[in-house]
Parts: structure tokens; C-alpha cells; sequence
């Protein structure tokens, strides 16, 4: 068992609370147009790295050959199971130690899970392993270098430095609290890995409850729609979409 912190969604029904009974319409719909500009068009075999209930597996399924959906809630696996049935395979496992043979994937997508990760070298090395080379990941990055956290920053609200590359815990939010990273840092520690870093998307550029109130859901999601790739390159979006191929290791050898 892995000494890492693990966030434990089994028993906790995610689905509901956190996206049915919530107004989060245009953040879902700022995940999937990502999804849809970064992933293959055609895959054999993919898997969704900590993908929970299955929440986007209609961008992918029709896409790939097969996909598995990998998480370490059985609840959310049951959840995803009893939807998708046959049109997706389900895998129980901690992605520190992840269940699957080196290049077994031809790609991969993580989203909505770097915030539960401390140690991000360490998943971006498992996640590298799985991955065939030529292989593609699509990863989601929860920004501490974020524009409203400048704000508390500059104004003495918050201690937290966003320009300061370092990882933040905010220790307050859960149990387990969530870490947020710079661009710079998992940047470098994609490179490291033996990624090459080939798209950069900015998302959920408008996630704020006051512009909720001023637009509706639409017109958000039309601006989200202009702003992914305009915004990309200041990095200072929520969620930092990054599409990465896995570099040949033989070929540098
Ligand atoms: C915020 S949810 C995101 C789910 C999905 N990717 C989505 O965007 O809807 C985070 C997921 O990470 C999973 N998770 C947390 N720690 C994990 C770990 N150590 N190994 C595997 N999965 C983990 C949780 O069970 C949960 O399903």
C-alpha cells in the first residue's frame, strides 16, 4: 500500500453532490471542449486515470477501441459500470502503483486529480510507464499561479504565493487538503519524465459565481470556447489542460 495520501471517494457519491446538485454546467462543459480538441480521434487502447463515475467517458469511448476507466473508488467504478456497461472496462487501484504493464496504453487522460496528488514526479513516472512510445496523455492541472489568487495574494488575504513554484497544500478544503501547482513546476517535471509538451490549453477561464449570476451557462460556455487556446499562453486559467507525447527512451539513447 502506498504511504502517499490517497483521497477516498469510496462511499462518498460524487456524482450527485458535487456535479447534479451543483451549478458546475459550464465547468463540465470547459472539461469536455477541451477533451474534444486534445484526445486522438482514434484510439486503440485508452485509459481515464482517475476517472471516477465515468463522467466523461462520452468524449472517449466512442473514440477508442477500449477504454478503461481506473480509479480507487469502487464506488464510482460500480457507478461507471451500471452506465457504460460493457462499452467500458473498470480498474480499482492506487496511482501511485498503477495496475497496468509498461506501454500498455496508447493514450491516456487524467482531469480533476492532480489536487489530491502530493507527489506529482511520481504519478507523472507511473503515467509515463503505461503510456506506449508515441503515446499521447491528456493532463489537467489544478493552477496555484491563478488571477484570483494573485489578488489574495497582493492584497494580504492569502500567504500563499502563486508565483513561487513551489507546490501549495491549502490544508483548510478537506481531510487530505488540495495541492495546486505551478505551470512552471509540472512543466519541468513532464520534461523530466520524457515528455514533449505539444499543446496547452487555458480552462474554466470564466469559474467564478459573480459571472455565473451576470451570464447565462451558454454565453459562458461560448467565451470558455474563444478563450482555451487565445489564454493558453499566460497560464493563469483554474485548470491547465496539457497534451504530451511520450518520447521514444531507445531514441535518446
Ligand atoms: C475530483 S474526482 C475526478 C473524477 C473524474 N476525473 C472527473 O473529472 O469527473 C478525483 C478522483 O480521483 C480519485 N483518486 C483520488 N486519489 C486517488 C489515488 N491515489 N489513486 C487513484 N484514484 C484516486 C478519486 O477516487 C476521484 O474519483
Amino acid at each position: 500500500m502506498s504511504k502517499q495520501v490517497i483521497s477516498d471517494y469510496n462511499g462518498y457519491d460524487y456524482k450527485k453532490i458535487f456535479w447534479e446538485d451543483a451549478d458546475r454546467k459550464y465547468e463540465d462543459m470547459a472539461d469536455r471542449l477541451a477533451i474534444r480538441r486534445l484526445l486522438p480521434k482514434k484510439m486503440d487502447k485508452f485509459v481515464d486515470i482517475a476517472g471516477g463515475y465515468g463522467r466523461l467517458a462520452k468524449e472517449y469511448i466512442n473514440r477508442a477501441k477500449s477504454a478503461t476507466i481506473f480509479d480507487y473508488s469502487k464506488t464510482e467504478l460500480k457507478q461507471a459500470k451500471e452506465e457504460f456497461g460493457e462499452q467500458i472496462h473498470t480498474k480499482a487501484g492506487d496511482i501511485y502503483n498503477l495496475p497496468f504493464k509498461d506501454d500498455e496504453f496508447d493514450a491516456l487522460m487524467m482531469v480533476r486529480a492532480t489536487h489530491h496528488f502530493k507527489d506529482m514526479k511520481k504519478v507523472t513516472s507511473e503515467l509515463y510507464r503505461i503510456l506506449k512510445p508515441g503515446g499521447i496523455a491528456v493532463i489537467e492541472v489544478a493552477n496555484k499561479r491563478t488571477l484570483p489568487k494573485m489578488v489574495r495574494y497582493w492584497t494580504g488575504r492569502s500567504k500563499i504565493n502563486p508565483f513561487d513554484k513551489k507546490p501549495s497544500h491549502l490544508k483548510s478544503i478537506d481531510k487530505d487538503g488540495f495541492y495546486n501547482y505551478h505551470p512552471k513546476y509540472m512543466e519541468d517535471i513532464f520534461r523530466k519524465a520524457g515528455f514533449e509538451i505539444i499543446e496547452v490549453l487555458s480552462v474554466s477561464n470564466f469559474r467564478s459565481g459573480t459571472l455565473k449570476k451576470m451570464f447565462k451557462t451558454k454565453t459562458l460556455v461560448k467565451m470558455e470556447k474563444g478563450a482555451q487556446k487565445i489564454l493558453a499562453p499566460i497560464r493563469f486559467a483554474p485548470s491547465i489542460y496539457y497534451k504530451l507525447v511520450k518520447l521514444d527512451p531507445k531514441a535518446s539513447k
